[in-house]
């Protein structure tokens, strides 16, 4: 039994030095130290033993046990230095070299003038209303107050979704303007209060479409920012000094605006919005047409019609509204001199900003 126990520990001692590896060691840690390995069958068998035996067996057996349990956690260790020996070989690390760079994603410039827009409103206490891009024709033209064959509707060809319908008939399209989204938001606001609906301040973001021939300066997709303001007392002075405060938080304190006559079918009266130019600063230049203004938006006091509509009494509410196109404010920013570039997809163009 002694000489049993002796070649074990002598058979145990070579075999594991030959273990190269993680697997090995296992392998010879089942093979000599598991349920089934022939010392701890010994312990097992302690109990046959004739009486005097038992200690002296049963000692060189916790010998045995002890000597190759010391051998294995030895030889783990050497493996696991020897491991990182390799890794520090061959996974040698530059800490000194620069970094490859991650390709950037940005923000289409459009985006970002319509960020700074509704910066700059909600600053003056705007809300941003988000509206549908899918409207009828009703909201879209008739309930702002474009009847059924009105001229108007002719600067806004249209794109009319096939729904089996006929014209007439109140047909589904994509919005021409982001105008119908003021009477979708007086009528959820109005709903709150209907006897006393609330004061409302807000800017509608978001796509439009129209049935355009594309060219430099017009496109069928594009973005529009619409405002709107009701409450009692509001005047057209509040349009001027709201809107100009706009230009000047938006574009610089010292730029001058100037605003024009103009006629639309859901504002009385009606105007167009100039800022000085910021190229040439007002004496004239290409980007104006020597005219020293740009163009930037549309306004007026929303139609007593309009307010009708949205559920506001015009005879006590009023309210300005006013329509403008990012693209084309982005254009004025940058002197970007084609409108088509925004919706090209090409990445000199995108990267610049
Ligand atoms: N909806 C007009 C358009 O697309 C822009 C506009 C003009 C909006 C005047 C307004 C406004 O709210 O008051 O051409």
């Amino acid at each position: 039994m002694q000489e049993q126990l002796n070649a074990n520990q002598q058979e145990a001692l070579a075999g594991l030095e030959q273990v190269q590896d993680d697997d090995g060691l296992q392998r010879w840690k089942v093979a000599y130290l598991g349920r089934s390995a022939p010392l701890m069958q010994t312990f097992d068998k302690l109990g046959t033993l004739p009486k005097a035996e038992r200690p002296l067996i049963g000692r060189r057996a916790n010998e045995v046990k002890q000597a190759l349990e010391g051998a294995y956690a030895d030889k783990a260790e050497s493996l696991r230095q020897a491991a990182l020996q390799r890794s520090l070989q061959t996974e040698r690390l530059d800490v000194t070299l620069s970094g490859r760079s991650m390709p950037r994603g940005r923000i289409h410039p459009t985006t970002q003038t319509l960020r700074d827009l509704n910066r700059t409103f909600a600053e003056m206490g705007f809300q941003v209303y988000r509206s549908r891009e899918v409207e009828s024709d009703e909201y879209n033209f008739q309930l702002l107050n474009f009847p059924l064959n009105h001229p108007a509707r002719e600067m806004q060809d249209s794109y009319y979704l096939d729904t089996g319908r006929t014209p007439g008939e109140n047909p589904i399209m994509f919005r021409t303007h982001t105008s119908p989204g003021q009477i979708r938001a007086m009528r959820e606001y109005a709903a709150e209060n209907p006897e006393n609906p609330p004061p409302i301040r807000i800017v509608l973001p978001g796509m439009c479409a129209r049935y355009e021939q594309i060219t430099s300066r017009s496109e069928m997709q594009f973005n529009q920012l619409e405002g709107l303001a009701v409450g009692e007392y509001i005047t057209f002075g509040d349009l001027k000094g709201t809107l100009s405060d706009f230009a000047r938080r938006f574009f610089g304190q010292a730029v001058r605006t100037r605003f024009r006559a103009s006629h639309f079918p859901f504002t009385e009266p009606s105007a167009e919005m100039d800022v000085e130019c910021f190229v040439c600063g007002g004496t004239g230049c290409a980007v104006c047409k020597r005219s020293g203004w740009l163009e930037i938006l549309g306004c007026g006091m929303v139609h007593p019609v309009v307010l009708q509509n949205g559920g506001y009494d015009p005879r006590r509410y009023t309210g300005y509204a006013f329509g403008m196109g990012p693209e084309r404010i982005t254009m004025l920013r940058h002197r970007i001199d084609d409108i088509r570039y925004f919706w090209a997809n090409d990445l000199r163009f995108l990267e610049q900003f």
